[in-house]
């Protein structure tokens, strides 16, 4: 049987740092607020850079990571919701800018901060039914973009970056377990960004192309359905509490961490956060924490490693790893 392991992880965040109090300077805010109502202190904000640019940098460390060159790459799948251009799409510039091999398959998935797990979830697919022997499955998004930068509810909480996963089809137990992903689009308007411009003289009316957020909606929504995603993998792959060696959740909020993590009775040392330095990356919190953790040291070969997170859309998803 063909599983999807992954061999070789890769991560970048922009150099500039913006930290709460360099926000107390640009909103009505502070450090206390900031960093006790969600555990953030800073963010990594992109000046100039784009989201395949940053995405590239990741995808190469982990090539590297994987001892595999660009050319071995068959699939490309990358979540991410802030493209530098409505087509084509970060996957396909990213074939270009590594030397992908011209044929391979390149794709983007919208599912906001669920966007790398989505990406996994599609990337697996292929591998295990032998429609792909090598993917690289990457999550970026440059926020810094979408953000009203005076709306001091949404700026003090998301920052920029980029991660990345090589994956291999191999037999045996090592490599994704299970992966599980979910949307409920009814709740849409619990977090959005128009794609609008509001210059075009056809469509009046335009609202500004901001993030808008439902913060304590969210929040609820978030803590419910990635309780229920880590029960569903849980029961799909047969795990206790106890096997699981890490938690990588997405890097949204600690409260909501900490609310995933006390369901599986986890203590402090098995669940990995960043959230403190680099705040909500989106589609990149999970491999960037991945790529963290692997170079830490913290993932030992055959260890258990769940994933889950949520986003916009409304999207939730999970995954456990044997690595
Ligand atoms: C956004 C969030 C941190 C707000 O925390 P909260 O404890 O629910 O705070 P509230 O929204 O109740 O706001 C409390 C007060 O703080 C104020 N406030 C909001 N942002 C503030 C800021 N940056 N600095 C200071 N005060 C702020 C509010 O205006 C409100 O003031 P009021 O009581 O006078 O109206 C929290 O709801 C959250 O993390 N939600 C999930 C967000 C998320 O994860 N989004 C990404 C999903 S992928």
């Amino acid at each position: 049987m063909l599983r999807s392991r992954i061999i070789g992880t890769g991560s970048y965040v922009p150099e500039k740092v913006l930290t709460n109090r360099d926000l107390e300077g640009m909103v009505e805010t502070s450090d206390e607020w900031i960093s006790t109502r969600t555990g953030i202190r800073e963010r990594r904000i992109s000046a100039g850079e784009t989201a395949s640019g940053m995405a590239a940098r990741a995808a190469k460390a982990a090539l590297k990571a994987a001892g595999l060159s660009a050319k071995d790459i068959d699939l490309v799948v990358v979540g991410t919701v802030t493209a530098e251009m409505a087509f084509p799409s970060v996957a396909c510039l990213i074939q270009a800018e590594l030397g992908i091999k011209a044929g391979a398959a390149a794709f983007d998935v919208s599912a906001a901060c669920s966007g790398f797990l989505y990406a996994l979830d599609i990337a697996d697919r292929y591998l295990r039914s032998g429609g792909a022997g090598k993917a690289l499955v990457i999550g970026v998004d440059k926020f810094s973009n979408l953000i009203d930068w005076k709306d001091r509810s949404t700026c003090v909480l998301f920052g920029d970056g980029a991660g990345a996963a090589v994956l291999s089809a191999e037999k045996g137990s090592r490599g994704v377990l299970s992966c599980r992903i979910h949307s409920d689009g009814r709740h849409w308007d619990t977090l959005y960004c128009r794609a609008s411009r509001p210059d075009n003289p056809f469509e009046k009316g335009n609202e500004q192309p901001y993030l808008v957020m439902n913060g304590n909606e969210t929040f609820k929504i978030a803590v419910r359905t990635m309780g229920q995603a880590i029960k569903e993998v849980m029961e799909d792959t047969g795990l206790k509490p106890e096997d699981i060696s890490l938690l990588i959740p997405h890097q949204a909020n600690m409260r909501i961490i900490n609310a995933a993590r006390e369901r599986l009775k986890l203590p402090e040392e098995r669940v990995y956060t960043n959230l403190d330095r680099y705040g909500n990356t989106s589609a990149a919190s999970i491999p960037i924490a991945l790529d963290e953790a692997v170079r830490d040291g913290k993932v030992k070969d055959n260890d258990i490693i769940l994933f889950v997170a949520f986003g916009g859309g409304l999207t939730w998803a999970s995954a456990a790893v044997r690595w």
